[in-house]
């Protein structure tokens, strides 16, 4: 099995994530290393202990930083996920999980370096601690197997932003932090709104989940009813995209996507603060600073029939 560390901000969709993750066979969660984004710090890593508590979960769960590199926190976002970021379930006041004492990117250092070359980073939420673990162990960029991210969007299939116009929420959360973790000489595959965007479970989809996949199912649908308002009063959908879950998709079969490479970077201020933008054209420029920087792959296509029955069957 694929050995993974997720890095996350849960969240409703890092916690469908987190339990797809958990349910499939080829993957070997070994640690969920929690951010600040959706919910607070605090929040975030009480739910990822109640997960691991309620689903007895072997992975070691550390927590992780609860701000920005550079910018102003752009803080929790509630009206997505709720007042603790789990929509209307509240976790238990008093678990009997524990984090490990380790901050996250200490924790991600370690398991690199003591498992050269087999451990994917699978980042879907705001990339902090990727960066902070980059910064302090720049080592570990020859020993990540792969480094997969949900966040960012590329204008294909005209999918530009979800917090700006042109700018995803985890990117825009920390584009400083993004853009080290794309320029670094790791190989990344982004799997952003571009390919996120194309694929839905509908609230259909999800109470055939809830009717099918046993306690696992009916978590899901309880923590998406507050989601699917969101969806249908700001977006106007009767369902929700399959953010999160998708980047696990992503390293159970990566067949499922196409991608385009190229170097990419992340404006980090200004009106497209929190862009993410990709050369894939191969002209000369006089002044030409991209070609220092490695080709990463960017998700353009997805076949979402097939993501949706993997994620149905995992479950
Ligand atoms: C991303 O932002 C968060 O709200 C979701 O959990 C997902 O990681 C989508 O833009
Ligand atoms: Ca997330």
């Amino acid at each position: 099995a694929k050995k993974i560390i997720l890095d996350t901000d849960p969240g409703i969709d890092d916690t469908m994530a987190i339990l797809f993750a958990e349910a499939h066979p080829d993957i070997d969660l070994i640690g969920i290393t929690t951010v600040y984004g959706n919910a607070t710090i605090d929040n975030g890593m009480h739910n990822a202990l109640y997960l691991k508590q309620r689903f007895s979960m072997e992975a070691l769960v550390a927590k992780g930083t609860d701000k920005p590199l550079i910018r102003d926190p752009v803080g929790a976002t509630v009206v997505v996920h709720g007042e603790a970021g789990l929509g209307d379930v509240t976790a238990p006041h008093s678990l009997d999980t524990k984090a490990i004492e380790k901050p996250a990117h200490q924790f991600i250092i370690d398991s690199v370096r003591a498992n050269p070359g087999e451990i994917t980073l699978v980042a879907v939420g705001p990339l902090t601690n990727l960066a902070l673990a980059l910064k302090a162990a720049p080592d570990i960029v020859d020993l990540v197997k792969e480094v997969v991210v949900m966040g960012g969007a590329f204008g294909e299939n005209d999918h530009r932003g979800n917090v700006t116009p042109f700018a995803e929420a985890n990117i825009h959360d920390d584009p400083h932090a993004a853009d080290k973790v794309f320029t670094a000489s790791w190989p990344v595959v982004i799997i952003g709104l571009d390919v996120t965007e194309e694929s839905f479970f509908t609230s259909e989809y999800l109470d055939e989940l809830r009717d099918d996949a046993g306690e696992v199912g009916q978590f899901i649908w309880d923590i998406s009813r507050y989601y699917l308002k969101f969806y249908s009063e700001k977006v106007g959908m009767d369902g929700c995209h399959v953010h999160d879950p998708s980047a696990i998709a992503y390293v159970i079969q990566p067949s499922l996507f196409k991608t385009r490479r190229g170097p990419i970077r992340v404006v980090t201020d200004g009106p497209a603060e929190g862009m993410t933008i990709q050369k894939v054209d191969q002209r000369n420029y006089m002044n030409d600073e991209w070609r220092l920087f490695p080709a990463q792959q960017v998700g353009v296509e997805v076949d979402n029939k097939t993501l949706l029955s993997l994620y149905r069957e995992t479950l």
